[in-house]
């Protein structure tokens, strides 16, 4: 609620705060106040001693100060990096299929319906109700190929106030009967996406980019939707090397590139406003690309474990330099939660740690980490 009040306004809230301003460590001040001015945070103090000072420096009257009771504390709004807004139906639904039977079986059938805007309309405001009521402020959502369901998703944002990035998807290859586009149109329609939602929305929402995957797009629209990010400097996003199956066929339709990573680097899809959701299988090779071109990974892990796809080692990418964010992959994943998530993310590094044997010098990830990633990790993948 205080969230949805924020943009634009100006106020301060004294108790409790639980933040992170690294990923070693977590910061909690018992006592203490943030100021908000005109929709950004001004400063994060220990203690009250400067609180009526802080009031008088930027105008802030007494009723604009909210005092949390015991127990309360304020923290950062969750981001999740990765979710499908259309796939919210089938939550806990089709998990007997890895990904891409799981795709024509469950998801395509699905997504095909919001063709149908009033049933998108139903869905769309139910979900950011959702994710908002579980602490999501802002989200990277897949809408569908439907321009004007994608459209009336930016409109459920904007009045229910969250901060979202919300891409148009795009597929012209080996698509389903009924659920895919020419290139021409694919091209002209995301362009028209991005003037309309750069256009017209508040700051808070933004278009993005977004191929389906290598295996629902050719190159050619793929490098087109490259040079629109450009133009439009405008962020990416699609997904990489989330199920061993998926790999294959991808080396497969892309015979010149070097792996999965090089055919996104081919279409010129990799830049520093790039988020690559999953990542579970890449190569050493890949991740220096993906580290040198400044892209994020969008980490997954309810959804990795619920379509088998495996377990993501995000201690790995860290190490090789790659920003990493938690995401939910409605409705690969089950919950819509980023708190959710977090308690994954952890429960799959201790398996990962388990696998290697517990006599390794493997560490785990800590809470502070995945909560970290959470939040401001996400964030530096925006
Ligand atoms: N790869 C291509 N499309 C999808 C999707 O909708 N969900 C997931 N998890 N992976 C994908
Ligand atoms: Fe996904």
């Amino acid at each position: 609620g205080l969230y949805q009040k924020a943009y634009a306004t100006s106020f301060i809230i004294v108790g409790s705060i639980v933040h992170s301003e690294n990923i070693t460590s977590l910061t909690i001040i018992e006592h203490g106040f943030i100021a908000v001015v005109r929709g950004r945070i001004v400063s994060v103090c220990k203690g009250t001693e400067k609180l009526v000072k802080t009031q008088h420096k930027y105008g802030i009257d007494d009723n604009s100060v909210h005092h949390l009771s015991e127990g309360e504390f304020v923290m950062p709004g969750f981001i999740d990096t990765h979710i499908h807004a259309p796939q919210y139906p089938n939550c806990g639904l089709g998990y007997d299929k890895q990904l891409l039977d799981w795709l024509t079986t469950y998801t395509f059938p699905l997504e095909k319906k919001y063709m149908d805007v009033d049933f998108a309309t139903k869905v769309y405001e139910s979900i950011v109700n959702k994710t908002l009521t579980n602490g999501t402020t802002t989200a990277a959502y897949f809408a569908t190929l439907h321009y004007d369901s994608s459209l009336f998703l930016a409109d459920s944002v904007e009045r229910l106030g969250q901060r979202a990035f919300i891409g148009k998807v795009n597929m012209n290859h080996d698509t389903p009967e009924g659920y895919g586009e020419d290139t021409y149109d694919s091209f002209i329609c995301t362009e028209q996406y991005i003037r309309d939602i750069q256009g017209k929305r508040n700051e808070l929402v933004q278009p993005i980019i977004t191929p389906r995957f290598a295996l629902s797009c050719d190159m050619k629209l793929m490098i087109l939707l490259g040079e629109l990010a450009t133009k439009y400097n405008a962020h990416i996003q699609t997904h990489i090397s989330e199920n061993t199956g998926e790999v294959v066929a991808v080396q497969k339709m892309y015979p010149e590139c070097k792996n999965y990573t090089d055919v996104y680097d081919t279409a010129g899809l990799l830049t520093n406003k790039t988020v690559l959701a999953h990542g579970v299988h890449l190569s050493d090779d890949e991740l220096k690309v993906l580290a040198a071109r400044g892209t994020a990974i969008s980490h997954c892990p309810n959804s990795n474990t619920s379509l088998k796809s495996g377990l993501c080692d995000v201690r790995r990418l860290l190490n090789a330099g790659i920003k990493v964010g938690l995401g939910t992959d409605v409705s690969g994943g089950y919950s819509t939660s980023i708190l959710n998530a977090i308690r994954c993310a952890l429960q799959t590094s201790i398996h990962i740690f388990f696998g290697k044997g517990t006599d390794s010098d493997y560490v785990p990830l800590s809470y502070h980490e995945a909560f970290n990633l959470a939040t401001l990790g996400g964030a530096k993948g925006r």
